[in-house]
């Protein structure tokens, strides 16, 4: 099939996102249900699926490109290195609404090194260029790249600019940088998101040599008031686990860091915009647990939280558990919280 534009008209994205705050894609946790309920929480917040790889979408039997109307703004991550592939499913992302795609190009895994993608990608920044060309020759969303700022023993700061050199050239604008290197070799995926230490300070001096791009820092980041601190620096922050585990942090991006005056939902005000949607998703014979898995954080820190998480881990899972499950989570809260 030929995606290519024939005429080469100039390149202009469809929307222009905020890219104060986002939520980083994370394999297995940032599905649509997760994003459903962020969502909820957060209307500024840039959301990204999943890493979905071009040979799943191209060849797989499933719909990866499937999601709610509701997760925009929203940006696909996808994980290849063919810029023909990469080409491909970036049109086929633009045709179903997507606002964003984002390249990976920061995930260590063997596996994903064994498809050549991912964080080695890195050492092949004319590979990762020319898919950003192909992409964006096909697709009027902005195209993105999430990175490290080092590969193994190529971690310095020439090393970096380089990539970013040569991705930008063919007019990639947005960076997003995991603030620590990957270890390729003997560190597993999880190890390299707490092994290799942080350096924010490489991060803001990219920013401050390359003005006109937006970049966006991640790794580490536990509060809103980092975040706050990171953007005296940066474009953006991206959160990942807190986000996950404590997501009620959500709550407050609008307020705190994108200068919305809508009011915060409570706690108990998400949990019931979610009961509808959890009721349609049982109907349509998906499981309860597979919505309330991604909300067992929505307490954290709060007296009456292990409650909370224990009700909803024990019985969610259950054959024919419906929303009674998620209400009797709650009043096991209640009952179990010191007043
Ligand atoms: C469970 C899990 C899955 C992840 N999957 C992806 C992924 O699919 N693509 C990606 O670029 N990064 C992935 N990451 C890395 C995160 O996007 C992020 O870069 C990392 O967790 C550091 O941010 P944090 O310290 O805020 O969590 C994953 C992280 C976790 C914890």
């Amino acid at each position: 099939m030929n995606l290519q534009n024939t005429d080469s008209k100039p390149y202009t994205p469809r929307v222009t996102l905020d890219r104060t705050f986002s939520i980083a894609p994370m394999l297995d946790w940032t599905d649509r249900h997760y994003r459903y309920f962020a969502r909820l929480m957060s209307a500024n917040t840039l959301l990204y699926t999943e890493m979905v790889t071009t040979g799943a979408i191209i060849y797989g039997s499933g719909d990866y490109l499937a999601y709610n109307e509701e997760e925009h703004p929203l940006a696909l991550q996808l994980g290849g290195s063919n810029p023909k592939d990469l080409a491909h499913c970036a049109k086929l992302a633009a045709d179903r609404g997507y606002d964003e795609v984002n390249i990976n190009v920061g995930c260590p895994s063997d596996r994903v090194q064994n498809g050549r993608f991912g964080a080695c990608l890195m050492g092949e920044p004319e590979l990762v260029a020319e898919s950003v060309d192909a992409m964006k020759q096909v697709a009027d969303i902005p195209i993105t790249v999430k990175t490290r700022i080092g590969i193994d023993e190529q971690d310095s700061y020439e090393f970096l600019t380089r990539f970013v050199d040569v991705v930008s050239d063919k007019g990639c604008t947005d960076f997003t940088i995991h603030a620590r290197k990957a270890w390729l070799q003997g560190l597993s995926p999880k190890e390299n998101r707490e092994i290799p230490p942080l350096d924010y300070d490489r991060v803001y001096q990219l920013k401050r040599d390359y003005p006109h791009l937006n970049i966006s820092i991640n790794g580490g980041v536990t509060s809103l008031e980092q975040a706050k601190e990171h953007l005296q620096h940066v474009d953006g922050v991206m959160v990942g686990r807190e986000a996950y585990h404590n997501p009620y942090i959500l709550s407050q991006v609008d307020q705190l860091l994108c200068h919305s005056d809508k009011p915060q939902l409570s706690r108990e005000e998400v949990i019931e915009l979610m009961l509808p949607y959890i009721e349609r998703h049982i109907q349509q014979g998906g499981r309860l647990n597979h919505v309330t898995r991604h909300m067992i954080g929505l307490f954290q820190g709060l007296p009456g939280s292990r409650s909370w998480r224990r009700y909803l881990s024990e019985n969610a899972h259950k054959t024919g558990a419906g929303i009674e499950v998620v209400r009797g989570a709650i009043a096991l809260m209640n009952e179990n919280a010191p007043t």
